[in-house]
């Protein structure tokens, strides 16, 4: 499927982040450019996998701006400038999170949840409220709109966090696991959001992680392994990028799941049982 490469969306160099004296990742750089296909809007989807503890919520608590890192840059595009390529440091709010614990907040019920996140929104309240109604219907949480969080089970807590994104963000969003702890029906759920979010404008760029190696693959157009690297044959304590595979490259992208989706399943596999 032919596709062009347009604006850098996401610039990494050289990120290191530590807690305290402990070096959790390192040496990580990548470019995330835009991708344009004729005749369509082409959000970007990125993942990143790779084993428990390898630093893949560290590296994104950076993307996010909630982390300084130690070293090492993140840009990304300053769309509001209207120059085109123009990019900026990532500060907090810049990119939506929903984070792999779905934390909301603890005095508000999901329906009040859901209309603070779109107070910036220019709807008229009956708007807003209809919205709102749509995603309660679609994602099965009528029935608890008026519960808190405290009173909902881990799925919807998570539907609701990843709603509440959806509602709010702008062009970045940032989930971490956002498909664990579904059952297939809200699988299904996310999926479409995410399909919907990337054709509702081309800079739109989700970066998930997922411990499901077929839905990083089914879903992604370019995927990040992070793990332990091997430096002169000894395992290394921190996590980098061991491999990156692009989908697009490999004529994989976009595409209905199939068997060359399975050798790059294996394929990842194979790196992240040696990182
Ligand atoms: N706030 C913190 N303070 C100190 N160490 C931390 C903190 N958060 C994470 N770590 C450590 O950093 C390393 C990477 O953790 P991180 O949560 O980024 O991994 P992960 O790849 O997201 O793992 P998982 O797949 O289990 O979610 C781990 O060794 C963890 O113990
Ligand atoms: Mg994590």
């Amino acid at each position: 499927m032919d596709y062009q490469m347009q604006n850098t969306l996401l610039y990494v160099e050289n990120l290191s982040v530590a807690y305290g004296e402990k070096v959790v990742i390192k040496d990580v750089s990548f470019v995330e450019k835009d991708v344009t296909r004729e005749g369509s809007v082409t959000g970007q989807v990125i993942a990143v996998v790779g084993r428990s503890g390898r630093g893949k919520s560290t590296l994104f608590r950076a993307l996010t701006g909630l982390i300084k890192p130690t070293t090492g840059k993140i840009l990304i595009a300053d769309v509001a400038t209207g120059v085109e390529n123009d990019a900026k440091e990532v500060h907090e709010g810049d990119v939506g999170f929903v984070d792999q614990k779905y934390t909301l907040f603890r005095n508000k019920t999901i329906y009040q949840a859901l209309m603070f996140a779109l107070r910036h929104k220019d709807f008229s309240k009956e708007e807003k409220h209809n919205t709102i109604t749509k995603y309660l219907q679609e994602w099965g949480l009528e029935k608890a709109k008026d519960q808190y969080p405290c009173e909902l089970s881990g799925g919807q807590r998570q539907r609701t966090a990843i709603i509440e994104q959806i509602l709010c963000s702008g062009h970045y969003m940032v989930l971490d696991e956002p498909f664990s702890g579904l059952d297939i029906g809200n699988i299904e759920d996310v999926k479409k959001a995410f399909s919907l979010i990337t054709s509702l404008h081309e800079f739109n760029t989700i970066i998930y992680s997922t411990h499901d190696i077929e839905l990083a693959v089914e879903l992604a157009d370019s995927i990040y392994v992070i793990g332990y690297p091997t430096i002169d044959g000894k395992t290394a304590d921190y996590g980098t990028i061991v491999k990156h595979v692009d989908m697009k490259e490999r004529k994989l992208a976009w595409k209905e799941y199939g068997v060359e989706h399975l050798e790059v399943v294996k394929e990842i596999k194979a790196a992240m049982l040696t990182s």
